[in-house]
């Protein structure tokens, strides 16, 4: 359905659970997610239903988050579940990849379209640094397991830091110089624990082309823009939350692992769906997209609205 904006929301992320098996820095706080009761993550029943509801409201992409989707138990289970409800045309994972190995194939057979890998660099012990203990091997295992399962090129996603990360801009890019891959840069967002970031960790999208040169604009895919260089396979995406608001191309809305649907990532407003069944969900559910905002505002002294972490809204 479209909203106030004509915008026609056509896809749903979904987040599964707000635990997570690292804990980045500009993510978490160094104890890490207090562990929610049972009882207050989203059933599987929960889910499926959710989809099914968002579904007849219009979505066909779905896209499974976290924290760390691999970490809720069952998830194979849950994604060949999801991928059967007719309409999902499209069932897609955002994962960190530090038990993608043993998964792939399983979600593959699952019936899982694509998954997106957060990989921030390329250096072992920097990767444990950022990550809090997270191991550099296992990701690359598992971005090689995924493209041995049969899936498309993956993509990799990539948040820059400056001073600590941003010296990967050309090791990272060049993972998509031999092979169909898709390397996205993603503007730091204020949010959760960088809320008021140090102005210095913040490495635009502008200074990244500066350092690669060689790259040429091809076309937009979603939220990116996409380069390519004479002689690569794949491709180099911007992802501009900062410098370019792409909210008027926004088609997604968000319902956290607690079961609340956010309109916008950076707004406050939230609305409760767990519990409601039938014509109450739906009706909650166009309420919720019609109140989706124009447009947010972050800036470097704007933090977002959002009110809580992304391990819980899933990004
Ligand atoms: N700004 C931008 N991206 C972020 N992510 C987590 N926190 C932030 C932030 N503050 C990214 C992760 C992952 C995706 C789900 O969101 O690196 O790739
Ligand atoms: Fe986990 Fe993703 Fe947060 Fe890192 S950014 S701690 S991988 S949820």
């Amino acid at each position: 359905m479209n909203d106030l904006f004509g915008r026609n929301i056509d896809y749903l992320r979904l987040s599964v659970t707000d635990l997570c098996d690292l804990r980045c820095v500009y993510c978490m706080d160094p104890a890490g997610v207090e562990k929610l009761a049972h009882g207050d993550i989203l059933s599987f029943e929960a889910l499926e239903e959710l989809v099914r509801c968002a579904v007849a409201l219009g979505v066909t992409k779905v896209r499974l988050t976290g924290g760390e989707p691999l970490t809720r138990r069952g998830i194979v289970t849950l994604c060949a579940r999801l991928k059967a409800i007719p309409g999902v045309k499209e069932l897609a994972m955002t994962t960190n990849a530090q038990t993608l190995e043993r998964f792939a194939r399983p979600l593959r057979e699952a019936g899982l379209d694509r998954l997106n890998v957060s990989l921030d660099t390329l250096d072992p012990d920097q990767y444990r640094r950022l990550t809090r203990g997270g191991e550099l091997e296992r990701v690359l295992r598992g971005i090689e397991a995924v493209e041995a399962a049969g899936f498309p090129p993956v993509k990799l996603n990539a948040v820059l830091l400056g001073g600590v990360n941003d010296d990967q801009i050309r090791p990272l890019a060049e993972l998509a110089q031999q092979s169909p891959r898709s390397v996205r840069f993603i503007e730091l967002m204020p949010i959760g624990v960088c809320a008021r970031f140090d102005p210095a960790r913040f490495v635009s999208a502008q200074s990244v082309l500066e350092r690669l040169p060689e790259l040429r604009p091809l076309d937009r895919d979603g939220v990116a823009l996409r380069y390519t260089a004479p002689g690569w396979a794949g491709t180099v995406g911007l992802i501009r939350p900062m410098t370019d608001h792409f909210c008027p191309a926004c088609s997604r809305i968000r319902i956290t692992s607690r079961g609340f649907l956010k309109p916008c990532l950076h707004d406050a407003a939230e609305i409760p769906l767990r519990g409601l069944h039938g014509q109450a969900l739906t009706e909650a559910m166009m309420q919720a997209i019609l109140c989706k905002p124009r447009q947010h505002h972050l800036g470097p002294d704007e933090p977002s609205g959002a009110g809580r972490a992304m391990y819980e809204i899933g990004g």
